[in-house]
């Protein structure tokens, strides 16, 4: 086995070994919690049970590209009500940070479009923007490009940004549902997951497809850390994590806040004086 012990600190000293050269790390919206941004899915705070004033079809209409051609307007209600004021990285965004400071991060994949992995300096080509980014934006007819500032401004005027050459509905280049995601994606996940030696994944319900099944990439010897509050993948038609929770040889859950986690591994990791550099900028 890869881990002498299938728990956090075999995790550690896997580490510590120097075997472990390429880590993976896989997020979603619960690394951003605690930057002030909702989750979809938390049963009080998720963005999917607070949309009832949007008098929508289904909640995920709001994100719905064919939706969101015949009425643009909810989803930039929304996104003026949760532009973030300011934009801070998290600690679980700075520990990925530290994974390349320290050499080890092979890629950060995400699912978040707020931008805050870019903002804590994990380099654009270390970042797989699964679903996008709010950084910019394009024209829906014309493909003209708008900075995120731009668009901004539109929404905090309560328009729909529209497209000054062409009149067309301008989108921010986040990946809705019933849209491909970006090539880099597939071009990238084809060759990285072969050269695997880690896996962290934190803060993702990992319901959402194809992004949940990177998962299943990695050799069948790869550990695999799941930091996380909820179980998670136990929906009807996927099972990952019973899967994972039941594996037992190479899979490991640190149960909890993702920042926590991410704290007590850099600690165990002798790296603290390191992350306290990276925390107070
Ligand atoms: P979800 O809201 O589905 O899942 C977030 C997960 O993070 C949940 O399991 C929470 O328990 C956990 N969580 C929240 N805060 C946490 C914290 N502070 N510490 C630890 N865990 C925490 O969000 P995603 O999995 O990112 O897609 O959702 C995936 C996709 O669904 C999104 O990218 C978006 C959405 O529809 C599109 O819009 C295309
Ligand atoms: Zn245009």
């Amino acid at each position: 086995e890869v881990l002498d012990e299938v728990s956090v600190d075999g995790v550690v000293s896997y580490i510590k070994s120097g075997k472990c050269k390429n880590i993976i790390t896989l997020a979603g919206a619960g690394i951003s919690t605690s930057a002030g941004i909702p989750d979809f899915r938390s049963p009080q705070s998720g963005l999917y049970h607070n949309l009832k004033k949007y008098d929508l079809p289904y909640p995920e209409a709001i994100f719905d590209i064919e939706y969101f051609k015949l009425n643009p307007k909810p989803f930039y209600v929304l996104a003026k009500e949760l532009y973030p004021g300011e934009f801070i990285p998290t600690p679980s965004h700075y520990f990925v940070k530290l994974l390349h400071d320290k050499g080890l991060l092979l890629r950060h994949y995400t699912q978040n479009i707020d931008t805050l992995e870019h903002i804590a300096g994990i380099p654009v080509e270390k970042l797989v923007e699964a679903h996008g980014t709010f950084r910019t934006s394009h024209c829906l007819k014309c493909k003209k490009e708008y900075s995120q500032e731009w668009v901004k401004d539109e929404i905090f005027a309560d328009r729909i940004p529209t497209c000054i050459v062409c009149q067309g509905v301008v989108k921010p280049d986040i990946v809705l549902f019933r849209e491909g995601l970006p090539r880099r994606f597939y071009e990238l996940s084809s060759i990285d997951f072969k050269h695997c030696d880690l896996l962290i994944i934190m803060g993702t319900s990992l319901t959402v497809q194809p992004f949940a099944s990177l998962v299943d990439n990695v050799s069948a010897s790869c550990p695999r850390l799941l930091i996380n509050r909820d179980d998670v993948g136990l929906t009807e038609t996927r099972n990952v994590f019973q899967q994972l929770f039941g594996g037992a040889v190479r899979d490991v859950v640190l149960k909890g806040d993702c920042d926590d986690g991410c704290k007590s591994l850099v600690n165990k990791l002798g790296w603290t004086s390191d992350f306290e550099a990276l925390l107070s900028g």
